[in-house]
């Protein structure tokens, strides 16, 4: 695999230092300095500015083109062509499931979509008024303590079976934390209905009245669980394969993933960008003018929310499908008038104008418009980073075990320590 050397030569150091350079399918050339240890250096990159941490097939950014492949697919023909269950089988496995394939799998996840009575007792334990992230956190690791049958890691069959039980149960327990938040019977899930029509069914329906789930609140459901189902080594996906270096098993593994998708500046944005527009209120040119001017504030810790990323430096390919799936659902339910949907828009055509932020390339991400379709579908604003790890939970899985079926090492980042030398600890008198 090693096309070229670099060769590194260091200030005091009397011998240069040749390393391997890798050239990968697509994308940047990586330089493999895992022989540095030995010759007592290390590299230095918080925040992985510049470190790619593994190897994998599973989905390529380039974050200059706005591009985006899932196993070799753009997002867009697989928003526009393929569904939701087909693109976790792709992720998982590789490549596009044939007919047999498909409904074989779409059956074993169907066939896994309950949870064990005992996981309802779970829920008990917390206020009412809990964040459904962390309902959802807690719950999913739980699962653990369930599922000692099929926990080898090392065994390809006992992975799949946990992706599986993964896939399907994600679902019911973000409806569960939600029907728990507001007083209402859990449901049990419905496997005549597909996945995002299952979901909406738990989430909304009660005992007391006939529930009929809206076509165009499912097929837009579909689509943001596709835009999210993966982004490559992204925060809470290299957590998962951090927590999945050590042996972890997967329940835990996911749980850790939902604890760093919580964050404001990864999955948390969807809810923050809604409550930024609440915040702004009204839609007057010099009103959105101020907050656009608080962003560009360096002493002011304000952020345009659904703003900027660190791998696109133009459009984000997600973005623009979110965008028209939120114009076709408003459109549908007669909201095309959304004062916050107004709000957003303008918001949008002036940074997309502003030198500052045409300097820094910062472009709508895939949760600018997201929380404004989750909100007219009646989704309430803590159920929206929930519904992201449920899209994420099959990127999660599918990176824990591609990782698994290739020889693999702990995660064990070094520093750069500035802290105290060695010193005496003093003397009591
Ligand atoms: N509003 C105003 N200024 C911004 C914004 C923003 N949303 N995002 C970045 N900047 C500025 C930042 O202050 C910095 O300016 P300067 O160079 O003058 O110091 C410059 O742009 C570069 O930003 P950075 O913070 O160094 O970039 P990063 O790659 O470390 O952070 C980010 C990326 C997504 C955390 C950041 O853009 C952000 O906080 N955006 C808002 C939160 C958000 O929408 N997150 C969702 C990401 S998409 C969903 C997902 O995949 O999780």
């Amino acid at each position: 695999m090693a096309d070229r050397k670099a060769t590194l030569t260091v200030d005091g150091l009397d011998k240069s230092i040749e390393l391997p350079v890798y050239s990968g399918a697509l994308g940047p050339d990586v330089i493999d300095v895992r022989g540095l240890g030995g010759e007592g250096l290390f590299t230095y990159d918080p925040g992985f500015m510049a470190t790619s941490s593994c190897q994998s097939a599973i989905t390529y950014i380039d974050g200059g083109q706005g591009m985006l492949l899932h196993r070799g697919y753009p997002i867009g023909q697989l928003a526009q062509h393929s569904n939701f269950v087909e693109l976790c089988y792709t992720l998982l496995f590789g490549d596009l499931p044939d007919d047999d394939q498909y409904a074989e799998f779409q059956a074993r996840i169907r066939n896994h979509t309950m949870v064990h009575d005992q996981l309802n007792n779970f829920f008990k334990g917390f206020r009412r008024d809990a964040h459904p992230m962390s309902i959802l956190c807690s719950v999913t690791g739980g699962l653990a303590a369930f599922y000692h049958d099929h926990m080898n890691i090392a065994r390809e069959e006992d992975r799949v079976i946990s992706a599986v039980r993964l896939i399907a149960k994600m679902p019911t327990i973000a409806a569960m934390a939600y029907k728990y938040n507001i007083g209402q019977p859990f449901n049990s899930p419905r496997n005549d209905l597909n996945y995002a029509e299952n979901f909406l069914y738990m989430m909304f329906a009660t005992p007391a009245e006939e529930y009929r789930v809206n076509p165009v609140y499912a097929k837009a459901m579909d689509r943001i669980f596709m835009l999210h189902a993966d982004h490559e080594q992204n925060a809470s996906t290299s957590t998962v394969r951090m927590a999945g270096s050590t042996g972890a098993n997967p329940f835990a593994c996911i749980s850790a993933g939902i604890a760093a998708l919580w964050g404001p500046a990864h999955g948390g944005a969807n809810e923050a960008v809604l409550k930024m527009l609440d915040e702004i209120g009204d839609d007057s040119e010099e009103n959105i003018q101020r907050f656009i001017d608080k962003a560009k504030d360096k002493n002011d810790p304000f952020k345009l929310m659904g703003f900027g990323h660190r791998v696109y430096r133009n459009f984000d390919p997600r973005a623009r499908v979110m965008k028209e799936t939120c114009d076709e659902v408003l459109d549908e339910l007669g909201l095309a008038d959304d004062p916050q949907l107004k709000i957003a828009k303008r918001l949008e055509q002036i940074a997309l104008e502003d030198d500052y932020f045409i300097e820094r390339k910062l472009y709508p991400n895939v949760d600018f418009y997201s929380g404004i379709v989750l909100k007219a579908m009646g989704i309430p604003t803590n159920m929206f980073t929930v519904i992201f790890a449920v899209s994420r939970t099959i990127g999660w899985i599918s990176h824990w075990h591609e990782m698994l079926s290739d020889s693999y090492k702990i995660s064990r980042p070094r520093q750069l320590y500035t802290g105290h030398d060695q010193r005496d600890y003093p003397q009591k008198k």
